[in-house]
């Protein structure tokens, strides 16, 4: 409800006000839950007014109200709609091909892949500070399929909202569930921390980083804070790193070499869920569910 920018709001108050003035005297302001589903209605029809009384429309129409979008102009609405439209196509188009994987509309629906790139994925950088690893291949007979979720060690996805700190979270992703696995106990740990003070490792904060780099940092700093004594913020921060709130420690990291799937798929069968880096092409936006493939695929160690 707050935050409206004002041409919008301005634009609602107006439609409301036709609303008040067609139901006469039953119009029952005293009712909350009356009044709040009744904007709601309104704020969906006024997006339908402007964009047409299409099919997609209503999906749009939908769509701005369950993520609550707010466009200053008509315009901005009209040209939002547009980029809905050719999402949507990506996405109806990628389920149809029968695919391991499906996409669904989410809060990005509304974007352009420039501007996704942009606010999402930012400068360019390394993909991977381990052109050379230290994993030990065995001829031990892998699993056919293997999803570490069932076996309960996945913690909960995370968001990170506009700062390029994938990284981080990669990173505490594998810690989590590591610890998990050793200890059956549930943890979430510190990104911030992360952003903030892992610098000397090559690590650039909200303008990137490595995970291989991060687990050197964890491991030479002392430990890792959890995210409730060091919540995270999404911006670069000054480092308030305390030992007394360590939630982890880092004795050793194992390094998977630059595109070696088969020491990738070992350490993933057998060991525990992994940390990696990969590039995100334009429908990895809409990434809903299943094992994600792409016939797009750089070759350069620096993606942008
Ligand atoms: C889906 O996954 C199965 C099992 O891994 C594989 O055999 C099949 O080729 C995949 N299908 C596509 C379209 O990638
Ligand atoms: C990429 O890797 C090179 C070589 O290790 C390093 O000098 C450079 O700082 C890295 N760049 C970024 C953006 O991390
Ligand atoms: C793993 O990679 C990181 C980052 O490049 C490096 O600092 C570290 O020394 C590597 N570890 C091993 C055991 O090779």
């Amino acid at each position: 409800m707050a935050r409206f920018s004002s041409p919008l709001f301005l634009l609602v108050v107006s439609v409301l006000a036709v609303a008040v003035a067609g139901a006469g005297s039953t119009f029952d302001v005293s009712n909350p839950i009356r009044l709040a589903s009744d904007r709601l209605r309104d704020l969906e029809s006024h997006v339908l007014n402007v964009v047409g009384n299409t099919r997609h429309a209503l999906s749009f129409a939908r769509f701005t109200n369950r993520y609550g979008k707010k466009y200053d102009t008509v315009e901005e609405m009209k040209l939002r709609f547009g980029i809905f439209k050719e999402n949507l196509k990506l996405i109806k188009s990628t389920n149809k091909k029968g695919l391991n994987y499906t996409l669904a509309v989410n809060h990005f629906a509304d974007w352009t892949w420039e501007e996704f790139n942009r606010h999402r994925l930012g400068a360019a950088q390394n993909c991977s500070a381990t052109l050379k690893g230290n994993h030990k291949l065995t001829d031990v007979v892998l699993p056919e399929t293997k999803d570490w979720r069932q076996d309960g060690i996945v913690s909960p996805v995370k968001d990170q909202g506009h700062c390029g700190s994938c990284w981080t979270f990669s990173t505490t992703g594998a810690l989590e569930a590591a610890y998990k696995q050793a200890f059956g106990k549930d943890i979430s740990l510190s990104e911030q921390q992360l952003v903030d003070c892992a610098g000397a490792f090559n690590n650039f904060g909200c303008h990137g980083g490595l995970p291989s780099q991060a687990f050197e940092y964890i491991k030479y700093n002392g430990g890792l804070e959890t995210e409730e004594a060091y919540p995270y913020t999404g911006q670069n921060g000054i480092c308030k790193f305390s030992s007394e709130n360590v939630g982890i420690q880092v004795v050793d990291s194992v390094n998977i070499t630059l595109g070696a799937e088969d020491e990738l798929k070992q350490a993933v069968g057998l060991v525990r869920p992994v940390s990696v880096a990969f590039e995100v092409v334009s429908p990895f936006r809409f990434y809903k569910e299943g094992v994600f493939t792409s016939d797009t695929c750089g070759n350069t160690p620096m993606v942008s």
